[in-house]
């Protein structure tokens, strides 16, 4: 008969656990996860398998480095670690604490349209509410309270830009900040991928034949080690139409931290 399998916990050979050398940031629903399992393609990358939140919840970075690296995946000393958790662009602590970890440390942000993010964090949220029964509400009455842009609304604030970069530029230089074009990783994953392996010092190893257009789902699959995969059905869902006087009204709004944003990268985005 087989050998029994070996307990869960015995390392592969040659591999350990090691801090990140990489952090994919945020920004949520920017396409991060869709970022993670591309880069993933790589033979030089491991990558956590879940979002660790280590950084940006006060409960989990109490419990100290050795917790965080206990959760990073097994990796030979060729490969860099990488998380994701799309909770730390927007975290006021996350900037400073990873810092303090490694002031080196390459971080990745994945942004798309601010106003497009917005709708995608509504309908993320909807659909959770849903789930859990909770009561849901029209996207308008949100977005707008007395006729004005409720500005306390969490999926218009995290799609201010600039009020997040700016605090990881107090503790980061830029050029240890790349920003993937996430409308353009949605459309053509390849060039995107391929400024990352830049980035990060990889070799290029990542190829066209690694993704296909799934005509059914709409986005890219991947294609990596004679398998095919498409990503959970809860990315790249569709999106409610919005009143287009409320999206207007979305839009004018964010153009001015956009801009403000665009400054402070040294580089220009086609949102509208
Ligand atoms: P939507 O579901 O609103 O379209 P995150 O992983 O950060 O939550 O981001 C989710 C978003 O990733 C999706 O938002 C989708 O637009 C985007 N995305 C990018 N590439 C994708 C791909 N190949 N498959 C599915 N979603 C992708």
């Amino acid at each position: 008969g087989d050998a029994p399998p070996p307990p869960p916990s015995s390392p592969p050979p040659g591999t350990s656990k090691r801090a990140p050398h990489s952090i994919i940031i945020g920004v949520r629903k920017g396409g991060t996860r869709a970022l993670l399992e591309m880069l993933d393609i790589h033979p030089e990358v491991a990558a956590a398998a879940t979002e660790v939140h280590f950084f940006d919840w006060d409960e989990n970075y109490a419990k100290g480095l050795e917790w965080y690296r206990e959760l990073m995946p097994y990796s030979t000393p060729r490969q860099i670690t990488v998380e994701k958790t799309p909770g730390y662009f927007t975290s006021p602590l996350a900037p400073e604490r990873i810092a303090a970890m490694n002031a080196s440390i390459k971080l990745l942000l994945i942004l798309r349209d601010p106003a497009e993010r917005v709708v995608s964090d509504y309908t993320q949220v909807y659909f959770n509410r849903l789930e859990s029964r909770k009561p849901v509400q029209a996207i308008e009455n949100l977005l707008v309270r007395n006729g004005a842009l409720n500005l306390r609304y969490k999926a218009i604030q995290r799609s201010l830009y600039d009020v997040h970069v700016r605090a990881w530029l107090q503790h980061f230089p830029l050029q240890q900040l790349h920003i993937v074009d996430g409308d353009a990783l949605i459309r053509d994953p390849l060039p995107e991928l391929q400024e990352v392996e830049r980035f990060l010092n990889l070799p290029p190893r990542i190829v066209a034949s690694n993704f296909y257009f799934n005509q059914t789902k709409g986005f890219f699959c991947l294609r990596s080690g004679g398998r095919e995969r498409c990503l959970h059905e809860s990315k790249g869902r569709p999106h409610a139409a919005v009143n287009a006087t409320v999206l207007q009204q979305l839009r004018s709004f964010l153009q001015e931290h956009n801009r403000t944003f665009f400054r402070l990268v040294g580089r220009t985005f086609d949102w509208q």
